[in-house]
C-alpha cells in the first residue's frame, strides 16, 4: 500500500533513501571489491548507510589506487627474462619453491615487488632481484604476469585432506577476502592452483610472523591454524584450478 506523504521533509527523506538504495545496488553490481566490503560491513551490523559508504569507497580505491594504467605488458615481457630461471616460462613455475605468477592480480604482484624492494617482505633469493627494479619495471612486470594464463599443476593429495581443507576454509571465511574459488582481487592474491608447498610455507610464515607485510589480515587468520589445518587448506586450494 502506498503511504500518503504529508510533508516536504518526509518526501526528501524518502527520495534520499531511494537514491541511496539505487547507489548501493549499482555499487554492488559494479565491482567485486564492493561486494566483499558490503558483505563484510553487513555482517558486522554496520548500518546500510555505512555499508554503502564503505562499498563506494572500496570501488573508488579499486579504481584509483592501482594506477597501473601506464603499465606496459610488452615491455614487461622483455624484463621478465630474468624471472624465468626461478618462476618458469610465462610465470608458470614447475618448482614448488617458487610461486606461480601467471594469472596473479596485477595489483598484488606490484605490491609484493615493492615490498621486497623496500624490505617489508624478505627472501634471500627474491629480495636481491627486486632491489634492481624501478617503479616502472615493477608496473610492467605486474601487468605482464597478470596477463599470462596459469597452467594447472598436478597435485597429489588424498580426498580426506582436500575435504578437511574445504571445511576449514568455509569455517575461517577465507573467501570473504580471497573471493570464491580463491581467485583473488586487487591487492588480495589469487591462491587457486598455487603450489601446495608454497602455500604451506606462506601460511606458516604468517603464523610465525616471519612474513608481516599483510597489514595483519593473514596474521589474525593464521593464528588459530594447526599444522594439519595448514596442510589440508593447501591441499584444497592447490586443487582449485
Ligand atoms: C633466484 C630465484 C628468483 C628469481 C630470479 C626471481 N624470483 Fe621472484 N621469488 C623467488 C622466491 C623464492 C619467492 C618466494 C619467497 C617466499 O617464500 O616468500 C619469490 C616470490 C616472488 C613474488 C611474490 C609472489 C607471491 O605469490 O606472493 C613475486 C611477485 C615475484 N617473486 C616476482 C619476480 C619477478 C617479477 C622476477 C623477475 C624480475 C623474479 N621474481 C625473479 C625467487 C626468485
Ligand atoms: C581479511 C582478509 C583475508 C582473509 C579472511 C584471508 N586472507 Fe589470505 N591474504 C589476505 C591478504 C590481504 C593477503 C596478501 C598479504 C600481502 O599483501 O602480503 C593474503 C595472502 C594469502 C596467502 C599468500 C599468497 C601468496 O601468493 O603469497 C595465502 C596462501 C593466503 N592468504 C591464504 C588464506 C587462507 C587459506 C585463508 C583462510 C584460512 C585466508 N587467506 C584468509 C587477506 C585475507
Amino acid at each position: 500500500m502506498v503511504q500518503p506523504i504529508s510533508s516536504k521533509a518526509a518526501l526528501d527523506r524518502c527520495s534520499a533513501r531511494r537514491h541511496l538504495e539505487r547507489a548501493l545496488r549499482a555499487a554492488y553490481a559494479a565491482c567485486a571489491a564492493c561486494r566483499v566490503y558490503l558483505r563484510y560491513a553487513l555482517r558486522r551490523r554496520l548500518s546500510v548507510r555505512n555499508a554503502a559508504i564503505a562499498g563506494v569507497l572500496a570501488c573508488i580505491n579499486a579504481a584509483v589506487l592501482p594506477c597501473l594504467a601506464h603499465a606496459d605488458s610488452a615491455a614487461g615481457e622483455a624484463k621478465a627474462q630474468v624471472c624465468v630461471a626461478c618462476h618458469g616460462p610465462l610465470g608458470n613455475s614447475t618448482n614448488p619453491d617458487y610461486p606461480i605468477l601467471a594469472g596473479q592480480t596485477a595489483r598484488y604482484l606490484y605490491l609484493q615487488l615493492k615490498d621486497f624492494k623496500e624490505g617489508r617482505r624478505s627472501d634471500p633469493r627474491m629480495s636481491p632481484v627486486a632491489a634492481t627494479l624501478s617503479k616502472e619495471d615493477m608496473q610492467d612486470l605486474a601487468a605482464y604476469f597478470a596477463a599470462q594464463k596459469p597452467v594447472p599443476v598436478p597435485v597429489k593429495a588424498d580426498a580426506a585432506s582436500i575435504d578437511a581443507g574445504r571445511q576449514k576454509a568455509a569455517q575461517v571465511l577465507c573467501t570473504m577476502c580471497h573471493l570464491g574459488g580463491f581467485l583473488g582481487q586487487n591487492e588480495i592474491p589469487r591462491v587457486a592452483g598455487q603450489h601446495t608447498q608454497y602455500i604451506v610455507k606462506q601460511l606458516q610464515d604468517f603464523r610465525s610472523h616471519t612474513r608481516t607485510n599483510d597489514a595483519g589480515n593473514m596474521a589474525s587468520v593464521s593464528r588459530g591454524l594447526s599444522d594439519d589445518d595448514i596442510r589440508n587448506l593447501a591441499a584444497y586450494i592447490a586443487n582449485l584450478q
